[in-house]
Order: C-alpha cells, then sequence, then structure tokens
C-alpha cells in the first residue's frame, strides 16, 4: 500500500526557536519513515508582514539547513521553497474565488497580527490562510504535522477543500483530499521565557522570551538565568497558577527525552537555583549536534542548492498535476 502522505512547513522569519522545533519539526522527523513528506520553506508567508528583502534568500537557505540539521531524512522526504513552485500562488487565486471574506475575518491569527499593524495591515495577511489551504491541497496530503497554533487554520483547509469539492466535484470523485492535522499534546505549544501565558514566538521584540536553536551556550545560559519564575517552593507541572514552572519543566522534559513522570520524581523538591543549571546544560547538549549539523549543511551551499532544486522538480510534478485537476473541474479552457 502507498504511504499517507504530509505536508508542513515553516516561515523564513528569523532562525527556528524551540518552539517551532518542539511544536513541529521534531514530530515531523519522528514520523517521517511511515510518511511521503513535502516540507516546504514558505517564503510567500514571509512576506505578509513587512519584510527586509536583503535577508529573505539568507533566511530561506537557514530554514531548509535547519530542516536537514534536525534529522529530515531526503529519503523519505522532499526539501522545497514555496515560491519556486508557481501552482502554490495560482491554487491560492482559485481558492480565493471560493472563500467567503467572513471565514478569513474570524481567523485568530489574523485578527491578533492585524492589531498589532495597524492600518498598514495588508491583504496578504487576511490571505494568508488560503495560501496556507493551497500549499497542503496542492500535495493531497493526508496529515500536516503543526504546533497548536494551526488548528483553526487547518479546520479552514478542510471547509475550502468540503466547499471546492461541492461546488465542482462528482459524488464519488472528489477533487481535493480533506487533510487532518497531526498535534502532538506535549510540546504543541511551548510558552514564552518571559511570560508563561504567551507563546513563544519569533515576532516578540524581546529575544530574552526565545531560544532560537542557533543560540550559542553563552546566550542560551544567559536566557535561562533571566527567564520568569515564581517564588513558590518545589516544582510541578499543571499548574494554572504556574505557568512558566510548567513550561520550563515541559522543555525539560522534551530537551532531556525524560518523561514527566520521572521529571516529576527528579524536579519536584528542587529550587530554581538547582533546576536552571540543569535546563541549560540540557538545551545546550540537544542543541549541539543540529547546530554542528547546520555549520557542515551551510558550509556547503552547493550541496544545498542540489537538494532544493531536485526539490523543486519532485514537488512542482504533484503540485502541477493537482492544479490541472482543478482548473479542469472549474471549467477552464485547455488547449490540446
Ligand atoms: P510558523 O513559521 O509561524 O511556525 C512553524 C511551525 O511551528 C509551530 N509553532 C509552535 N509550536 C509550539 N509552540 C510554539 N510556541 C510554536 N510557535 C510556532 C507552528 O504551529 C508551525 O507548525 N502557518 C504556518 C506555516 C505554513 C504551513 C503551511 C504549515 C504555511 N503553509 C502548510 C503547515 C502546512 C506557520 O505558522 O508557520
Amino acid at each position: 500500500m502507498a504511504k499517507q502522505r504530509i505536508l508542513s512547513g515553516v516561515q523564513p522569519t528569523g532562525n527556528l526557536h524551540l518552539g517551532n522545533y518542539l511544536g513541529a519539526i521534531r514530530n515531523w522527523v519522528e514520523v517521517q519513515e511511515n510518511y511521503d513528506n513535502f516540507f516546504c520553506v514558505v517564503d510567500l508567508h514571509a512576506i505578509t508582514v513587512p519584510h527586509d528583502p536583503k535577508i529573505l534568500a539568507k533566511d530561506t537557505y537557514t530554514i531548509a539547513a535547519l530542516y536537514l540539521a534536525c534529522g529530515i531524512d531526503l529519503n523519505n522526504s522532499t526539501i522545497f521553497v514555496q515560491s519556486h513552485i508557481s501552482a502554490h500562488s495560482e491554487l491560492t487565486w482559485l481558492l480565493n474565488c471560493i472563500t467567503p471574506l467572513n471565514w478569513l475575518e474570524k481567523m485568530i491569527q489574523f485578527k491578533e497580527k492585524a492589531l498589532k499593524q495597524g492600518e498598514n495591515v495588508s491583504v496578504g495577511l487576511l490571505d494568508y490562510p488560503v495560501l496556507m489551504a493551497a500549499d497542503i491541497l496542492l500535495y493531497d496530503a493526508d496529515k500536516v504535522p503543526v504546533g497548536d497554533d494551526q488548528k483553526q487554520h487547518l479546520e479552514l483547509t478542510r471547509d475550502i477543500a468540503v466547499r471546492i469539492n461541492d461546488k465542482f466535484g462528482k459524488k464519488k470523485e472528489p477533487i481535493l483530499k480533506l487533510p487532518e492535522a497531526l498535534i502532538r499534546k506535549e510540546g504543541a505549544r511551548i510558552m514564552s521565557l518571559t511570560d508563561g501565558t504567551k507563546k513563544m514566538s519569533k515576532s516578540d521584540p524581546s529575544e530574552l522570551s526565545r531560544i532560537s536553536l542557533l543560540d550559542s551556550p553563552d546566550v542560551i545560559n544567559k536566557k535561562i538565568k533571566k527567564c520568569k519564575t515564581d517564588p513558590l517552593k518545589g516544582l510541578e507541572f499543571d499548574n494554572p497558577e504556574r505557568p512558566e514552572c510548567h513550561n520550563l519543566l515541559t522543555l525539560y522534559s522534551l530537551l532531556s527525552g525524560k518523561n514527566k513522570e520521572e521529571v516529576k520524581a527528579e524536579c519536584s523538591e528542587m529550587g530554581w537555583g538547582q533546576f536552571k543549571p540543569l535546563l541549560t546544560e540540557t538545551t545546550i547538549e540537544a542543541l549541539k549536534p543540529i547546530q554542528e549539523k547546520y555549520q557542515e549543511i551551510m558550509d556547503n551551499q552547493g550541496y544545498l542548492n542540489g537538494v532544493l532544486k531536485e526539490g523543486k522538480e519532485k514537488a512542482e510534478a504533484v503540485a502541477n498535476n493537482t492544479l490541472s485537476r482543478v482548473k479542469k473541474a472549474m471549467g477552464y479552457l485547455t488547449l490540446n
């Protein structure tokens, strides 16, 4: 039986943080053998907020190299850049024309980001989830491994696919496949180091709020030293009064590979003075092999270019096929 397909992606806006890694990429790596995988660097999404053209290409390389450094295996997976495949933009337009405006206005991420941008908010930011739907639907993805914050966008993707199928498909022959979100319980929502009630995010103005995968040991040490804690004795999971404590223990559990029970047994009697150096050491050790591999890949641009060229070819064949299917169903003229 053919393997089910996975598609996922990350925006090239700065390098990745522990939320992106633990919420998404680590899960891609863990399940990749069981699926046929497509992982894209979503550079068209990266310009939905103001961006710097001088660093877009460099950031795109960085993310592709980090996919490989985190353990994406090219024997099971295809890595490509979203803007290299014009079908993403073209399907977005077709989907735009059947998506009601009020579906997009309800998106939580749009509302949050739009608030920050005031009058400068672009049409692109509103349309972001439709482009994401096109990314997923073009590859007939069965599963989409993402963090918790993308759940609503996945529901919208399914609604858009149902609408296309209902309007233009035949009952027994749907045009687009309905994808499912793959969200792991632990790590699906890693919180900020400076406020345990807020998501760790690339757009937080404070660098101290997140640990990036390429942070040096000194920087990691400084960020964990300064991270927010509380004055209570002992450490515990799941106490709503102690969001920072829950988040830091979760980070320790995921980065050390110890389960919740093991972490409870090890840390429940500890104070912050004992726990912080332990978390620092564990984080540095977990990121070291990723950082070493990343450097190797970045030192060999020829190799990375080759990976992305091959990725483009493989992805383009699949994407163009789906695009033709949708255009045909929508009644477009084709010349033979
Ligand atoms: P981006 O770049 O904002 O996030 C990439 C992935 O990281 C997850 N994530 C988190 N997980 C846990 N805790 C956090 N604090 C945290 N912050 C981010 C996100 O859920 C995501 O899985 N819209 C997508 C990019 C995208 C995409 C797609 C994803 C575009 N097209 C198609 C899947 C399929 C995004 O949020 O990127």
